[in-house]
């Protein structure tokens, strides 16, 4: 990890444009801030996809093609604290679907903490932590010939980049027979005036968000990043649909990161790109499936149509 962490700051800050991948927000203090960022009355994201998820289970469940006597996989990748899933969770139980939960994540610690919350709510959950790599894990699953259901939520997919996204649903649809399905949190276009503030919240949450990982570097490569020299941008572009985050330089300055053995310049509003955050709509959407032999099955929206639960299911082929 940290060899790939030291490959990619070295990479990233070498480059021109600089850059540096957002999969590096989430360290301890990270993990803290993103969840004070899903409390933001700004971050309509959080709420939207909790409205789908707390009053619209049932069509969520209709929409997924589960069978009361069949039984599956609900595979979740990154399923954080559990807290939308644990109403589709409810409702399954109470209705009595057979079927095994499986939150699929890197952190051990954080599987521990969801799977006791979860017990607590709903004592008979079958549930199975699955700690490690996504792929690997649906690689494993795929081999007992269950239905899956695979979650991915949270409009995650809407951090990678067009091209990624695209290989991400093709690598996963390749873990999944006919009739399996993805049900994908997307973030839906919509105007600057509510896109933008999620992103640049008054309370320069979402800053100290990404500053952070100025002072990830700081600690782990043994770096000398003075915060107060940099301020954090976010730009949104309402006609690509894409959300932008940059740490800024404020004036010309080196930068030395010893564990890198590199000495960094930036000039006076210098940028370094951090994140992007990809909104869809139903034509960006049919690009990045085109290949994967998955169609749309189902899609649910909030009341006010920012967010969507899109159902992709594997056509027999
Ligand atoms: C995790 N991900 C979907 C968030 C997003 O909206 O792109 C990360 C985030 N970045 C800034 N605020 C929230």
């Amino acid at each position: 990890m940290i060899e790939q962490f030291k490959q990619d700051v070295k990479n990233g800050l070498s480059s021109h444009p600089k850059s540096l991948p957002s999969k590096y927000f989430y360290d301890e203090i990270g993990d803290e801030l993103f969840v004070q960022i899903m409390n933001l009355q700004e971050y309509y994201l959080t709420d939207c996809e909790m409205e789908i998820f707390s009053q619209k289970t049932n069509e969520i469940i209709t929409n997924l093609g589960v069978q009361l006597n069949t039984e599956f996989d609900l595979i979740e990748l990154g399923p954080g604290d559990g807290t939308k899933t644990i109403h589709l969770l409810k409702v399954l139980s109470k209705q009595k679907y057979n079927f095994t939960y499986h939150p699929v994540d890197i952190s051990n610690h954080a599987l521990d903490g969801l799977e006791q919350n979860l017990l607590s709510e709903i004592p008979k959950l079958s549930i199975s932590k699955q700690q490690g790599d996504y792929f690997n894990i649906l690689s494993e699953l795929k081999k007992n010939n269950k239905q899956k259901i695979i979650l991915f939520l949270g409009s995650n997919i809407g951090n990678f980049v067009d091209d990624k996204a695209k290989e991400f649903i093709n690598t996963a649809s390749t873990f999944m027979n006919p009739g399996d399905s993805i049900l994908l949190g997307i973030d839906l276009i919509k105007p600057q005036e509510i896109v933008l503030p999620a992103y640049s919240d008054k309370q320069g949450i979402t800053a100290k968000f990404n500053l952070n990982l100025l002072d990830r570097i700081n600690n782990e490569l043994d770096a000398d990043f003075n915060r107060e020299n940099f301020y954090h941008k976010a730009t949104y572009n309402e006609t690509e649909g894409i959300a932008r985050s940059y740490i800024v330089s404020k004036s010309n300055q080196q930068v030395t990161i010893k564990k890198l053995d590199l000495s960094v310049e930036f000039v006076e509003d210098e940028k370094i790109q951090t994140e992007v955050s990809r909104k869809y709509n139903d034509e960006i959407l049919s690009k990045i499936i085109k290949d994967s032999q998955l169609d749309v099955t189902g899609k649910i929206m909030d009341h006010r149509g920012y967010f969507a639960d899109i159902i992709l299911t594997k056509r027999n082929s």
